[in-house]
């Protein structure tokens, strides 16, 4: 006899600075949620065990694995997601420095990496070289190699500094509906 579906939950949260809310079951990982029931499938699902960093989003401002993360466990937080990096079209110049310094080849990766080298330089405008390796750690890549992604991740901390910070994500706490009634 077929068991019965699990209870879905309702969770509310803020992603990219918009409202969301969605149901999910108590199993599903936030990667799942993110990129099965919301579209947002920037970033990417490699091992799915938290090895290897391709599914970093930033979970309060610090980097988390989406996949070993349960959706219910956002509830009320704040995350942001590649998809909120850029600024409307404008890219942000960890973004522009990973494209400048050819940082990525298949680009499975390259949303993790840069999730977490935003993390880093949001705290710490200027780190070493030690201190982005360390940082980025636990994020792996099969195809670029690192020296690449170490070097665009320090050109963009110089960039940021020189002052092309870019502009801030759309308005908190408004959601989708609210903003498409402002754009009418
Ligand atoms: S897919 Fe999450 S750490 Fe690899
Ligand atoms: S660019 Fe392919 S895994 Fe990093």
């Amino acid at each position: 006899m077929p068991g019965k579906a699990p209870a879905k939950m309702a969770i509310s949260t803020t992603i990219n600075g918009q409202n969301y809310d969605f149901l999910c079951e108590p199993r599903q990982s936030l990667l799942e949620v993110l990129r099965d029931s919301l579209q947002l499938t920037g970033a990417k699902e490699g091992c799915n065990n938290g090895n290897c960093g391709a599914c970093t989003v930033l979970l309060d401002g610090e980097p988390v694995n989406s996949c070993i993360v349960l959706a219910v466990e956002v509830q009320g937080r704040e995350l942001t997601t590649i998809e909120g990096i850029a600024n409307r079209g404008e890219l942000h110049p960890i973004q522009q420095c990973f494209l400048e310094g050819a940082a990525l080849q298949c680009g499975i990766c390259t949303p993790g990496f840069i999730v977490a080298a935003k993390a880093l330089l949001d705290k710490k405008p200027n780190p070493s070289e030690e201190e982005i390796r360390f940082a980025l750690a636990g994020n792996l890549c099969r195809c670029t190699g690192y020296d690449k992604i170490v070097r665009s991740v320090q050109a963009a901390s110089e960039r940021i500094q020189a002052g092309s910070t870019p502009k801030q994500n759309p308005q908190p706490n408004q959601t989708n509906q609210q903003q498409a009634q402002q754009q009418q």
